[in-house]
């Protein structure tokens, strides 16, 4: 099988219309809690651009975007456990409405670091959208408002989320193959 394809291999964990279909109704909840207010989506480089780009449109509320870089896993499924940001805000938040948009929640240091960072700048609420959450693994005590899909500790790609930077483009979830190699 040619290596654009080795995807197809991989279990299927959420389907393109079950990812839309959840995410339009994450959408219509943001638009009731936050009728009538403006929210800055703030996504987590790389793994939530997909992510954020359909939930943006799944909501109806004035919104912009910002964009944040962290470094937290290697190039493999491991995390080395520290988050370094390595891309900040380009927009004041303080005083806004911020929802931080995440691909995963899973041990909860990232969002745990960004929070963090985030609070020092006075936003006017702080939430959180996860696409996925894997609660088993958590480290800290943090929960996403809005939650797509719980799943357990398996380490999947597509729809954003990557094995080494790729299969980021594969438009439904897949589950790894534990056994698969590590690429370089
Ligand atoms: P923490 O542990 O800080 O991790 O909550 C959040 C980040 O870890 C990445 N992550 C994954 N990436 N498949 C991926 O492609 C996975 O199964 C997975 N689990 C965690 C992800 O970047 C997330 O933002
Ligand atoms: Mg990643």
């Amino acid at each position: 099988m040619s290596p654009s394809n080795i995807h197809k291999d991989f279990p299927i964990l959420f389907s393109e219309q079950q990812i839309a279909e959840r995410t339009a109704e994450i959408g219509r909840q943001i638009d009731a809690d936050y009728a009538g207010k403006s929210v800055v989506l703030v996504g987590v480089l790389k793994g939530a651009a997909i992510f954020l780009a359909d939930l943006a449109r799944s909501i109806t509320v004035d919104c912009t975007f910002d964009f944040v870089a962290v470094s937290s896993y290697g190039k493999g499924q491991k995390t080395s456990g520290a988050v370094k940001l390595i891309k900040d805000l380009d927009l004041p938040i303080e005083g806004k409405n911020i929802i931080v948009v995440e691909d995963i929640l899973d041990t909860g240091l990232t969002l745990c670091f960004l929070r963090n960072l985030f609070e020092q700048h006075r936003p006017r609420s702080l939430r959180v959208a996860a696409l996925l959450d894997k609660p088993s693994r958590r480290l800290e005590k943090i929960e996403a408002d809005y939650v797509g899909f719980k799943i357990p500790n398996h380490f999947v790609v597509g729809y954003g989320m990557d094995y080494a930077e790729r299969f980021r483009n594969v438009r439904d979830i897949r589950l790894m193959p534990p056994d698969y190699p590590e690429m370089h």
